[in-house]
């Protein structure tokens, strides 16, 4: 069985560090029989989570899709900075609004539950954003995710990468590699979607 796995980099920069570190795990799960989405939250944008506009005007569009493209995963791969040692607001707001999708083609549905979860980060600083990653952590587990407990953050990350866009940091490579390894391994014997293709 082939694992499905969703990549989603949880910064929108032009040049993003996290961007990059994304393209290179696509390389990265390339080489391996996984089938991989990147999923790019500027294709799926929201307004900041408001209970009123849920209640009103329901859960937006583009919350649903997003929850309908992870219900088709086996795992998901976040690579996100941190911002003041958290979340930033982009990546939050949207697991807040798909943790509201409840429902698809009216089967109940939980979109984070079950699925297996990957964190990696990036940043210019000595610790490469793994504080944020903690937060990101503690948010998964709460929504009935399987977060991994080997995780990657690209430290220095301005000088990780050569001109072309490739990690060339030899710790940050391997650390990744082995946290496709461990998503690849996990997601294929906690597969979720085994039983419902
Ligand atoms: C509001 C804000 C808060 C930040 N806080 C942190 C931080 O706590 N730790 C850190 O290492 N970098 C922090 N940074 C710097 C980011 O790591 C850096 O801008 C990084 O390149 C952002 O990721 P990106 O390149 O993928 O967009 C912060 C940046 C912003 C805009």
């Amino acid at each position: 069985m082939n694992p499905k796995i969703a990549i989603i980099p949880g910064s929108n920069r032009s040049a993003s560090l996290n961007r990059l570190v994304a393209n290179e795990t696509m390389r990265i799960l390339a080489r391996t029989d996984a089938s991989v989405a990147f999923l790019d939250l500027a294709d799926y944008p929201l307004p900041i989570y408001d209970g009123d506009e849920e209640s009103g005007q329901g859960i937006p569009e583009n919350a649903s899709l997003l929850a309908r493209q992870l219900m088709r995963q086996d795992a998901l791969l976040l690579i996100s900075p941190e911002y003041n040692r958290s979340i930033p607001p982009l990546l939050k707001n949207t697991i807040d609004w798909v943790s509201r999708v409840r429902k698809i083609d009216g089967r109940p549905v939980q979109p984070f539950k079950g699925l297996v979860v990957g964190l990696a980060s990036a940043s210019p600083g000595r610790f490469g954003g793994s504080n944020g990653l903690e937060a990101l952590r503690l948010v998964m587990r709460a929504l009935g995710s399987e977060v991994l407990t080997t995780q990657c953050s690209v430290a220095n990350a301005s000088d990780a990468f050569d001109a072309k866009g490739a990690l060339i940091d030899d710790h940050a490579r391997l650390s990744l590699e082995a946290l496709c390894e461990s998503l690849v391994d996990v997601s294929r014997s906690l597969s979720r979607t085994a039983y419902t293709d």
